[in-house]
């Protein structure tokens, strides 16, 4: 058994990691901004990400064997608006805690994102990154600040976090769909962006096993197929047998959106599928499961 400190506990992807480092028996503590969630037990410390000296007092008094950082200004408008803040938590503050982990002997787990690419085709870990945003640029400076603060740390890229959120009603890039579908809603979806999407679940399997195999490096997780906005809406209208789904396919430039996203910044993910020895998971299988457990 180990004592796990999972930063960002009540996120979607936090929250799955809480879930299933207990499963497996460790000791774990979450942290969260506000209130501790309702339907999730604790303990629970609440820290903002942009308290250095609390996140340092935390990673202490945790005396923790794992971080995991979960957290994240994930906004992507969000952090084009206000990108201080976005600096603050998606760069800074990770590159704290990697220290702090380091400090304190612990391993150290941190999640990033498929956007610190340009998009312009396919992504190895190996691929030059090249945000287009405030997000994928600070996202980018968050992994090499904790690279720099602590090397031995485990980089996980996601793409498009889906799952069901038991803690808050913040949607997902599924759970949107879902909504509005569901809602009878016209749902607009691009045609022209498209993302390998990560299950949380799987996302939070993957990260406590490359730990418990004391990988080491930069890896991406996500499911094995590429698609486009709208070629995931499909297929949630057909895993979840949605009659009269009103998916409207959209271009990314028809939308004001703040912030520019890269076209399509897939994932390959045979780096975590060599070293884990299994095949990630296929999107429709993922939806299925998220029929099943509804
Ligand atoms: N969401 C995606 O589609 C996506 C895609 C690729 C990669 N990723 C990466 O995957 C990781 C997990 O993302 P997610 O989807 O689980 O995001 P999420 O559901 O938005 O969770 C992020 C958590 O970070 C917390 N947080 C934000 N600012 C904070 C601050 N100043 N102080 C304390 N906590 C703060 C949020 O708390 P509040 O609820 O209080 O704001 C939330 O609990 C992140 O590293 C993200 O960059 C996400």
């Amino acid at each position: 058994m180990a004592r796990v400190l999972v930063v960002g506990g009540a996120g979607l992807l936090g929250q799955y990691v809480l879930r299933e480092a207990r499963r497996r028996g460790h000791e774990v503590i979450g942290t969260c901004r506000g209130a501790a969630p309702a339907t999730l037990a604790g303990p629970w410390v609440g820290i903002d990400l942009r308290d250095g000296a609390a996140l340092r007092q935390a990673v202490r008094d945790a005396a923790p064997d794992l971080v995991v950082n979960a957290a994240a200004l994930t906004d992507v408008d969000g952090c084009e608006a206000r990108p201080e803040e976005a600096r603050a938590v998606n760069a800074v503050a990770p590159g704290i805690l990697a220290e702090a982990a380091g400090d304190a002997n612990a391993d150290f787990v941190h999640a990033s994102t498929d956007y610190i690419f340009d998009g312009e085709g396919p992504a190895t870990e190996d691929t030059e990154p090249r945000p287009l945003s405030a997000y994928g640029r600070t996202k980018r400076e968050g992994e090499v600040l904790v690279r720099k603060a602590y090397p031995a740390s485990l980089i996980l890229r996601l793409s498009a976090v889906f799952g069901w959120n038991r803690v808050s009603p913040k949607a997902n890039s599924v759970t949107w769909i879902l909504q509005k579908v569901e809602a009878g809603q016209e749902v607009p979806l691009f045609t022209d962006q498209r993302v390998t999407p990560t299950y949380a679940g799987t996302a939070a399997g993957v990260a406590l096993d490359l730990w418990a195999a004391k990988a080491r490096g930069t890896f991406h997780v996500a499911c094995r197929d590429c698609l486009s906005r709208v070629e995931m809406g499909h297929a949630v209208v057909e895993a979840f047998g949605i009659p009269g789904a009103q998916l409207v396919p959209v271009a990314m430039a028809s939308v004001a959106l703040k912030a520019p996203r890269p076209r399509a910044p897939c994932l390959i993910v045979r780096r975590v599928e060599e070293t884990l020895k299994r095949d990630m998971p296929g999107f429709r299988a993922c939806l299925e499961d998220m029929r099943e457990t509804r």
